[in-house]
């Protein structure tokens, strides 16, 4: 538990850049390469679900290359959460600190991490935001940023959560924050992962930090946002608002 300010962190130990990929075969080698470049004492696993394109094989050539540089390859696609949370496990086994969960596609930039980072220091968990003051997104299509704000707001509306980027996906965990949470439990698949996550860990009283990004739409390959996605994140925040409801109806407490 945390109350604001008041509580003392401990340092942040070694940092891995957790990098879920499914056909990113034109973004994977620029994307490590900036990662390596903004914070050259992290580690980098690219979490790989078999993609068709050969992502796998460039990131393979990428950790022959660099010792800071692993390769997590996954049976097929599984989808977003199943993909981090193999990759958490492959980063809380070996000793890793802070697990950050980073796009492919160039869209969270890897110059922006030293920010997130050193937000970390003062919280358990560091959310990149776009609906904050000073964040922003470049190149988004109306639709998209319509989606992305109002997935937010249904989601902060129902599940009482005070975060304004509830969907983001460029994150900064503390490992004892990861360990808090019960992950056992996670079954979402897609994007509401990271609803998910943000929701767990403000109910587990952990102190969660928004921090101003500019987010980048892709210049190449193609988003895997598809309507199954949606329509996931919507039936399972829907429950999970219900659910809080009615145990809070019932006079019982959070788990
Ligand atoms: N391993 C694996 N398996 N990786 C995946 C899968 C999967 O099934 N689906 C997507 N990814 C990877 C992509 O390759 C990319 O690196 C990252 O996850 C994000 O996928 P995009 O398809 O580029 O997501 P987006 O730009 O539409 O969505 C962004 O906004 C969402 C809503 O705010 C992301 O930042 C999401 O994390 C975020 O939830
Ligand atoms: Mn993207």
């Amino acid at each position: 538990m945390t109350h604001g300010g008041q509580r003392s962190y401990g340092p942040l130990g070694d940092v891995l850049v957790i990098i879920p990929t499914y056909n990113e075969a034109d973004n994977i080698a620029p994307v490590v390469e900036r990662a390596r470049a903004a914070v050259p004492a992290a580690h980098v696993l690219v979490a790989d679900d078999n993609s068709p394109d050969g992502t796998g094989k460039l990131a393979d050539e990428l950790a022959a290359a660099d010792d800071h540089v692993h390769v997590l390859h996954r049976r097929g696609k599984e989808g977003l959460g199943a993909a981090y949370l193999a990759g958490f496990r492959w980063g809380l086994e070996r000793g890793y600190g802070v697990l950050v969960e980073m796009d492919a596609d160039g869209s969270h930039q890897p110059e922006e991490l030293p920010r997130l980072l050193h937000a970390l220091k003062g919280a358990d968990l560091v959310l990149g935001s776009r609906w904050v003051p000073g964040g922003r997104v470049v190149n988004w299509p109306r639709s998209r940023e319509f989606l992305s704000r109002g997935g937010s707001l249904y989601s902060r509306a129902l599940l009482d959560v005070p975060i304004r980027d509830v969907t983001g996906g460029y994150r900064a965990f503390r490992a004892e924050t990861l360990r808090g949470l019960t992950m056992d439990a996670v079954a979402s698949q897609g994007y509401c992962f990271q609803v998910d996550l943000a929701h767990r860990a403000v109910r587990a009283g952990y102190h969660v930090v928004e921090v101003p990004i500019t987010f980048v739409e892709r210049e190449r390959g193609d988003s895997k946002m598809s309507r199954d996605i949606v329509a996931e994140a919507l039936w399972r925040v829907t429950a999970w608002g219900v659910e809080g409801r009615v145990k809070r109806a019932l006079g019982r407490r959070h788990t």
